[in-house]
């Protein structure tokens, strides 16, 4: 067993109540290689901006769970190394069962995701209160879910929203003793989230998505309180990222994000984690994808992951200062 405190890192506890007092959301990247891992840490450090690294089953997979560890004690001597501390909380995103959230503990994660949104309601109780009273007994967090996003999360596809139910979060979250809760508020997972059909065009002609369902959120809020609120499937799918890889040889279809402004405006509420991964995979593939068309003499890794690095690392960077309002809080 290693404890997450051995390895430098923190639990969300602190960072999600901070974050909710004072209106904004705490970045959760997605990385499951060393460049990314890198860009994160560079990104956050530079900004001053407390982190959560996450890591699906899937990267856990790709990446191997020993490395994996290894790689989060590093992010935290290296984030001290280029000078300055930064909280940092290693967390599993959508763990599936009790054994893998397990595992990731035993592991050194300080947070754990149980998702049991596609269980009937009991179940995902059941399942999500087992988790918990484990994971306290590390002072690991826990976040659960409630509702579904459309779109694909690892193995599972839902074709449209199933929005949270208010009135269920009161008795899921006392039951459970969740630390945190994902919503379904009208965000998806992936680079497709709307198409150009389902959007209307703005005044400057911007196609523009269907707005979030702050009113569901509301009503949450009125409910609980204060309660650390988590936004999956928010990215933004940035225009410029698609045009790159379609200029050069990508086949994108034309895809709509979540607006930032969206993303800006919940992040002052109580929702306190905004998870982003697909515009990490856009820009590091636009980098790449520019650097094999217009130099295909070049063959060494690091003069395409190289750049591939700077464009994430300016895009994190973006996203703790323009969106989220996390820089300058740690
Ligand atoms: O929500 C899912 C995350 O984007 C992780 O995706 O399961 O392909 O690693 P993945
Ligand atoms: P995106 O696919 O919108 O980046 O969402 C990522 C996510 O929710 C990870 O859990
Ligand atoms: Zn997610």
């Amino acid at each position: 067993m290693v404890s997450y405190k051995e390895l430098g890192l923190v639990n969300s506890k602190e960072l999600f109540k901070k974050a909710v007092d004072g209106g904004y959301a705490i970045p959760a990247f997605n990385f499951n290689n060393m460049e990314q891992l890198q860009a994160i840490v560079a990104a956050c450090v530079e900004t001053k901006s407390p982190v959560i690294m996450q890591v699906s089953s899937g990267a856990r997979k790709y990446a191997n769970q020993t490395l994996l560890r290894y790689m989060a004690q590093g992010a935290v001597q290296y984030a001290k190394e280029l000078g300055y501390e930064i909280p940092i909380v290693l967390h599993l995103d959508h763990g599936d069962s009790f054994e893998l959230c397990k595992d990731c503990i035993e592991s050194g994660f300080s947070s754990v995701m149980i998702d049991g949104s596609h269980l009937p309601y009991e179940e995902n109780v059941a399942l999500t209160k087992q988790v918990v009273d484990y994971a306290h007994q590390h002072d690991v967090t826990v976040e659960g879910e409630l509702g579904i996003l459309a779109g694909i999360e690892d193995d599972v596809v839902a074709e449209t929203h199933t929005y949270t139910e208010p009135d269920e979060v009161v008795d899921f979250v006392t039951r459970t003793g969740v630390d945190s809760l994902a919503i379904s508020i009208g965000t998806s997972h992936g680079a497709y989230k709307f198409t150009p059909e389902q959007c209307t065009r703005n005044e400057q002609g911007v196609l523009v998505p269907p707005p979030l369902r702050f009113d569901i959120l509301e009503e949450i809020e009125k409910r609980i309180p204060g309660f650390p609120i988590v936004l999956h499937g928010s990215s933004s799918v940035p225009q410029e990222y698609v045009d790159t890889i379609n200029k050069y040889g990508g086949q994108l279809e034309d895809s709509i994000g979540i607006p930032e402004e969206q993303l800006r405006k919940a992040a002052k509420s109580a929702v306190c984690k905004i998870n982003i991964d697909s515009d990490g995979r856009l820009a590091m593939t636009a980098a790449v994808r520019e650097v094999f068309a217009t130099q295909p003499a070049e063959f060494d890794p690091r003069k395409y992951l190289g750049p591939a690095r700077e464009a994430l690392k300016k895009l994190y960077m973006h996203k703790t200062e323009n969106v989220l309002g996390s820089a300058g809080k740690a």
